[in-house]
């Protein structure tokens, strides 16, 4: 592969005025706001307002929308049959791949149905779509999906567990979204503005995110790094685990980045919640190891955590399973991808690049009786 363009690394594919990544002094900022900025005093639904709507809202917008998220959690019948016959074992972000394209066929893109509708609906949605899925395959049970939570993190805790709802974990799920939201030209945003760029569908664009989203090079890293995190019992044990790794040449899950050189501005707004609620559910070795893993990645590789990396326990002391995990960078990034989808079909051209070719010269068929 051409080192230079090779997954496209360093190519500038578009304009857009969304978000700015790794550029020096503003290194993550969503419509000109600092994440840290958003981290600290925002919610979850402001921020998915400012990117959806292009501007944060006031007090009776934000009111407002939170109100008209809670009346869009409910699911349509046709929504909870497909989820009753979607296997217990498949993987939960296949379980929304599917929903959510479901529910393209029951509320598709109409007069009625405009677009910022539609990233409404699907972020009210897509937790009750999960929490609907896990609770009848787990015990059979058919849940209520509407609640009274204002919030998004709010409604995705009272549906997976009443009783761990906290506010402590509520606000950490809360900022979690927040850094999830948006991220510029990732992956899976490419993916849905090559969607958008077609011309075709908001929720064909959606599909095309989350399919892309859940590899584990790009979201499902924060899967991967629990399942990573939990293979060591000491901090000594992972240490010596994570030098066999490299030394073996593979990737450690929910370390280093594509764009961001030096840090992930979100790595250390994360694990300062993941330290916190370390302390608040007494965990005595997650977090530690966590930490060991961190040294031993920047002492041998000078790798960073990425946000993935310490998302992923402090979902884990908020008593989500890990299959959630990606899934919740679902619940936050639909506000991202709606926005780009947004974005890609107000100047729009088809998304189509060229390709080094590197197969064989020209040649003569050669007819099929005669190639034995
Ligand atoms: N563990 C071990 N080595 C890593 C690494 C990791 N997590 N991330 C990068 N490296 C090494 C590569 O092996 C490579 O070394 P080499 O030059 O000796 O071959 C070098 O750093 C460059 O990595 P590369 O994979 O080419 O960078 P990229 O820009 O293509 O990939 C990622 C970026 C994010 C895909 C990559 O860092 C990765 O796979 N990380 C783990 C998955 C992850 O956390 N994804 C979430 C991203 S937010």
């Amino acid at each position: 592969m051409n080192k230079k363009t090779g997954g496209l690394a360093g190519l500038v594919v578009g304009d857009t005025a969304i978000s700015t990544v790794g550029i020096e002094g503003l290194d993550l900022t969503y419509r000109g706001y600092s994440i840290h900025d958003l981290a600290e005093q925002s919610t979850f639904e402001e921020v998915a307002y400012l990117l959806i709507y292009g501007e944060l809202p006031n007090r009776s917008e934000l009111q407002a929308y939170q109100e008209k998220l809670m009346m869009l959690h409910e699911l349509p019948d046709e929504i909870q049959t497909l989820l009753e016959i979607i296997p217990v074992t498949t993987h939960p972000m296949d379980v929304l791949r599917t929903a959510c394209s479901l529910l393209g066929t029951l509320e598709p893109e109409s007069a009625h149905y405009s677009q910022q509708e539609i990233a409404d609906r699907l972020i009210a949605s897509v937790p009750s779509m999960l929490l609907y899925w896990y609770h009848f395959h787990r015990d059979g049970k058919r849940i209520q999906t509407g609640s009274n939570q204002p919030t998004i993190a709010g409604h995705f805790l009272q549906l997976l567990n009443p009783e761990k709802m906290d506010e402590t974990f509520r606000r950490a799920i809360d900022i979690s979204l927040i850094l999830y939201a948006e991220h510029e030209f990732n992956a899976s945003t490419f993916a849905a503005r090559v969607t958008t760029s077609t011309e075709s569908d908001f929720y064909s664009a959606i599909v095309s995110g989350i399919g892309t989203l859940r590899g584990p090079l790009h979201g499902g890293a924060n899967e991967a790094a629990m399942d990573l995190i939990q293979l060591f019992k000491t901090p000594e044990e992972a240490e010596k685990g994570i030098h066999e790794m490299l030394n073996k040449k593979m990737k450690i899950m929910g370390f280093g980045h594509r764009v961001y050189k030096i840090s992930d501005p979100r790595s250390d707004i994360i694990k300062t919640w993941s330290k916190k609620l370390s302390e608040k559910t007494n965990d005595k070795s997650l977090f530690k190891i966590s930490e060991k893993i961190e040294n031993v990645m920047r002492s041998e590789k000078k790798l960073f955590p990425n946000l993935d990396f310490y998302s992923a326990t402090t979902y884990h002391f908020c008593g989500i399973p890990t299959a959630m995990f990606t899934p919740l960078f679902v619940m936050a990034r639909l506000s991202g991808w709606s926005s780009h989808i947004i974005e890609q079909r107000k100047d729009n051209r088809l998304i189509r690049p060229d390709a080094n070719y590197v197969g064989p010269a020209p040649r003569p068929y050669v007819p099929l009786d005669l190639r034995d």
